[in-house]
């Protein structure tokens, strides 16, 4: 049983307020959760509870939050199961009453939610991973999934210097997890020096840890990376493959329906961006792109799936947003084939684990990902290996 819940306010990978959860049983076993925060959202996340106090970490405060851990959820809390902690995300999510957990905070709900399994693993001597794995996913194959990782960034994360937001590297040969680390930070270094070499600033580390120069396109950030590859003699479409995060919704204007490529200064509609990404994928190494189109654009993402979704995986980020009844909705309209999921963009842990089941069950590609904003919290890796999806996304200098 829950004898003590304990929030407090700590600073992420940004420097940014974030909440953090202790959760003590009975038993003497504690749990722990560090909420991440994402920077570039969408529409449909579940809410992310600030202060908006201006006198404190420009409005960013969490306190707000974390009251809410320590009073409201915790004098409710304190006494049940923790075994049962479908039971607890469920009372939480009744206790916070709205759609979006905008009441009681999203980070707040979370936070106690992961700390929960995290002391329920500990209760059992089991590692999170394996606990995942075993008790919900009948994984036996446990893996160290694939990782996706960050080089150059645009968009949101790096002062909107280009438009797409990521530009990744899958390292497709690894023979296993250590030599896929090793690929990708011998591509890292040298992509600083491709960018050195062309002028560009490399000093300037975007929010995940990759690089985020001023670029004169897109495409130049193809060819930079793919130059970054062949420098360290590794081959582009064998050893290495790259990934796209077009993070669309955050340069589509609803008002005219178009997709404003600023950094280019070209406006496209939604078939002229499929018909560039198709380019793209036709030229280059790629084998992943996400949020290819906007959150709110299923037509534009029917065809994109029509015409690419052989060729690529079409991951929903913004789309799907973790949450089941969109995920339902990509499955019918044959949108997208993956799906990115992050816990706090739906906000308890058994909804997270809803949404990867009803992915895998419908025979989308789930990538567990991390969010710009992040802290030291493994939680991410225990669940990539648990569910067995076989991809993480991360950034580059975490
Ligand atoms: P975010 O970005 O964590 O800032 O939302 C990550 C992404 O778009 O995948
Ligand atoms: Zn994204």
């Amino acid at each position: 049983r829950i004898k003590s819940i304990n929030g407090r306010e700590i600073l992420d990978s940004r420097g940014n307020p974030t909440v953090e959860v202790e959760v003590l049983l009975e038993s003497g076993d504690t749990g722990r959760m560090m909420v991440p925060s994402g920077a570039s959202t969408g529409k449909y996340e579940a809410w992310e509870l600030r202060d908006g106090d201006l006198s404190r970490f420009r409005g960013m405060g969490v306190l707000s939050a974390v009251k809410h851990v320590n009073e409201e959820l915790a004098a409710k809390l304190i006494g049940m199961d923790a075994e049962e902690h479908e039971a607890i995300d469920y009372t939480m999510i009744e206790m916070d009453g709205t759609a979006n957990k905008s009441r009681l905070g999203a980070n707040a709900i979370l936070g106690v939610s992961f700390a929960v399994i995290h002391a329920v693993a500990k209760a059992k001597k089991c590692p999170l991973y394996l606990y995942i794995a075993q008790k919900y996913f009948n994984n036996h194959n446990l893996e160290i999934p694939l990782p996706m990782v960050n080089m150059i960034s645009g968009g949101l994360h790096a002062g909107k210097n280009i438009d797409l937001q990521d530009f990744l590297i899958i390292p497709i040969g690894a023979m296993n997890f250590p030599h896929a680390l090793e690929i990708v930070s011998n591509v890292f270094w040298n992509l600083k020096q491709v960018l050195e070499e062309k002028g560009y600033q490399s000093s300037l580390f975007a929010d995940e840890g990759g690089f985020g120069p001023q670029l004169s396109s897109h495409r130049e950030a193809l060819e930079l990376l793919l130059q970054a590859v062949e420098m360290g003699g590794l081959l582009p479409g064998k050893d290495v493959m790259i990934a796209l995060d077009v993070a669309a919704s955050h340069f589509y204007h609803p008002e005219d329906g178009m997709y404003h490529l600023k950094s280019e200064n070209r406006i496209l509609s939604s078939l002229e961006m499929i018909d560039l990404l198709e380019k793209w994928v036709n030229e280059y190494p790629i084998l992943s792109i996400e949020d290819g189109l906007a959150e709110e654009d299923w037509e534009g993402w029917k065809e994109l799936t029509r015409r690419l979704g052989h060729r690529v995986q079409l991951i929903g980020d913004d789309l799907f947003a973790t949450n089941p009844q969109r995920i339902k909705m990509g499955v019918k309209e044959q949108a997208g084939d993956a799906v990115l999921i992050k816990m706090n963009q739906i906000g308890t842990f058994t909804e997270t684990i809803a949404a990867i089941k009803l992915a895998q069950q419908s025979g989308m590609n789930t990538i567990i990902s991390a969010r710009s904003g992040e802290t030291e919290d493994a939680t991410l890796s225990d669940l990539a290996v648990g569910v067995g999806g076989g991809q993480i996304k991360i950034g580059s200098r975490l």
